[in-house]
């Protein structure tokens, strides 16, 4: 009897370690059912630049740390599909961002991409840790609206350029996994 346990056992936990992983390789990295590449230009207001700026501090850093640390900046940054900024924007990258590490350079966004033009219509609504100082930095896709109902998947950010804190272009290459 204590045999027949015995065996039953293991057969049990064979079938457990299949199940898990069966489950573990379904799971992993599937290819993106859409994927949009766009560039966001971010023009910081100067207090003279009111013409061209698209984003504004609305909380200065604090002294903790030389990073910004608690400086929150609110944008409405146009996106492009190439990195020129004056090329038509084909969404609004529209949200915010603060900075939130006392020993580096770290933000964390929160906005949603607005489409509205013949090709999408609807919002992509991300959110994340911008840690500038890695050359790839991904965000979560938390949710979608219109032509992106519901959708998830994973942004990846590559900074192309970074003017001091006047104006920065980052590459966002955005990737579905959820499409319906
Ligand atoms: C603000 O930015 C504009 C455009 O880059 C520049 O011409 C102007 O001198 C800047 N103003 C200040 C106060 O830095
Ligand atoms: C706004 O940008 C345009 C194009 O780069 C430039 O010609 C113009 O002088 C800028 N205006 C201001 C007020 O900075
Ligand atoms: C924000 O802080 C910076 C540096 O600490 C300072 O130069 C700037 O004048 C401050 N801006 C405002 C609006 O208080
Ligand atoms: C979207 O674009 C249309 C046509 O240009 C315009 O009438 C409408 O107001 C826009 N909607 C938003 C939310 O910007």
């Amino acid at each position: 009897m204590t045999r027949f346990i015995q065996v039953f056992c293991i057969l049990f936990l064979l079938l457990l370690t299949q199940v898990v992983l069966a489950h573990k390789t379904s799971m992993k990295q599937r290819k993106p059912c859409k994927r949009i590449v766009l560039y966001l230009h971010d023009t910081m207001f100067n207090g003279t630049n009111g013409f061209n700026a698209t984003s504004a501090t609305v909380a200065n850093g604090t002294k903790l740390g030389d990073f910004k640390f608690g400086l929150l900046a609110v944008f409405d940054d146009p996106m492009t599909i190439d990195n020129h900024l004056l090329s038509p924007p084909v969404a609004r990258a529209q949200g915010f961002y603060f900075y939130d590490m006392k020993t580096t350079y770290n933000s964390w966004f929160s906005y949603s991409v607005i489409f509205n033009s013949t090709k999408y219509k609807g919002t992509i609504n991300i959110m994340g840790a911008d840690m500038m100082d890695e050359k790839t930095r991904d965000l979560s896709v938390v949710g979608g609206t219109g032509d992106f109902f519901m959708t998830r998947g994973i942004v990846t950010f590559r900074t192309d350029i970074f003017q001091g804190f006047d104006y920065f272009r980052v590459q966002m290459d955005i990737k579905l996994f959820e499409c319906y």
